[in-house]
């Protein structure tokens, strides 16, 4: 294929494309298939939630679009580049919020930058760390360690220390699910601002178990069962979107009790029921 071939597919080619992915762990000499024949594209600026029951391969699946493990079958491309490990164009935040404890917040934050931008200069990177910092609301923490902040203020440093590094896409796993119930709310109304507010919109895929919390998020919810994806279903609730606003329309009641069903009719498919479960 010619440059300008190669050029011109890659402008055509979605953010994300992934082509019959297959993911095989092995361990213990023993082989365990995670993901079979995953086919996905998703589209720059998309917000996509992936959920489905524990298990059934969503933080594989995330890991592989990391590029921390390399898939054991079919293509993953991102901006139409195969991937063949992490990028500086993929930021990723995690249940557990995975900060130097030894670092107060604005050096984790900037120590990430000067990781990304090898080349800044200290004082720069520690600039660009304070105005994250203060997006996510902690000016009052900067100085503080890990230890000395709450979980969720852990993850607002996590969040300001992903998008610090202006990455393209932003992949989340399960992010809000070790804060309690409130600060989850609060966590999610952040993100969702942050994320709408933005002129140049990042590609999210956001692992949750939460069906509220995808449908008021994401532009498309991915369904999957165990090593598949069962369903795509696009979320096009207008935005900027309102909880309170969204919870009362009749659209969101419609698609949250289909996706309930689903979720739970999955659920059923274990529970043996001749055997005196039920
Ligand atoms: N490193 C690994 N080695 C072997 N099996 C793994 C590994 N990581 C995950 N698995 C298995 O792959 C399946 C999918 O795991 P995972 O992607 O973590 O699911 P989910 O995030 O949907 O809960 C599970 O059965 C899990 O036990
Ligand atoms: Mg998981």
């Amino acid at each position: 294929m010619s440059k300008i071939e190669t050029e011109s597919k890659r402008n055509q080619e979605s953010k994300i494309a992934v082509e019959h992915l297959r993911m095989e762990y092995t361990s213990n000499n023993k082989n365990f298939l995670a993901l079979e024949d995953i086919n996905l594209n998703i589209e720059e600026g998309q917000f996509v939630c992936i959920i489905g029951p524990s298990g059934c391969g969503k933080s594989t699946l995330l890991s592989v679009l990391e590029g921390l493990y390399t898939p054991t079958g079919g293509d993953v491309r991102i901006n139409g580049i195969p991937v063949d490990g992490p990028g500086r164009e993929r930021a990723v935040v995690f249940q557990h919020y995975s900060l130097f404890p030894w670092l107060t917040a604005k050096k984790n934050v900037s120590f990430s930058i000067a990781q990304v931008n090898k080349n800044i200069k200290k004082t720069r990177a520690d600039e660009i760390s304070v105005e994250y910092l203060k997006k996510v609301g902690l000016e009052d923490f900067i100085e503080k360690l890990p230890g000395e902040l709450s979980g969720g203020m852990q993850q607002r440093v996590a969040i300001a220390r992903a998008l610090a590094v202006s990455p393209e896409i932003l992949l989340m796993d399960e992010p809000f699910g070790a804060v309690d119930a409130k600060t989850r709310v609060v966590l999610q109304e952040l993100l969702l601002n942050l994320w709408e507010s933005d002129g140049r919109r990042m590609t999210v895929v956001f692992v949750t178990h939460d069906i509220d919390e995808a449908l008021l998020l994401s532009d498309r919810i991915i369904f999957m069962g165990p090593k598949h994806i069962r369903c795509d279903i696009p979320v096009a609730f207008p935005r900027p979107r309102e909880k309170s606003e969204l919870y009362a329309t009749e659209e969101y009641a419609k698609l949250r009790v289909e996706l309930v069903n689903m979720f739970y009719d999955d659920i059923a498919d274990k529970i043996d029921i001749e055997g005196g479960w039920l």
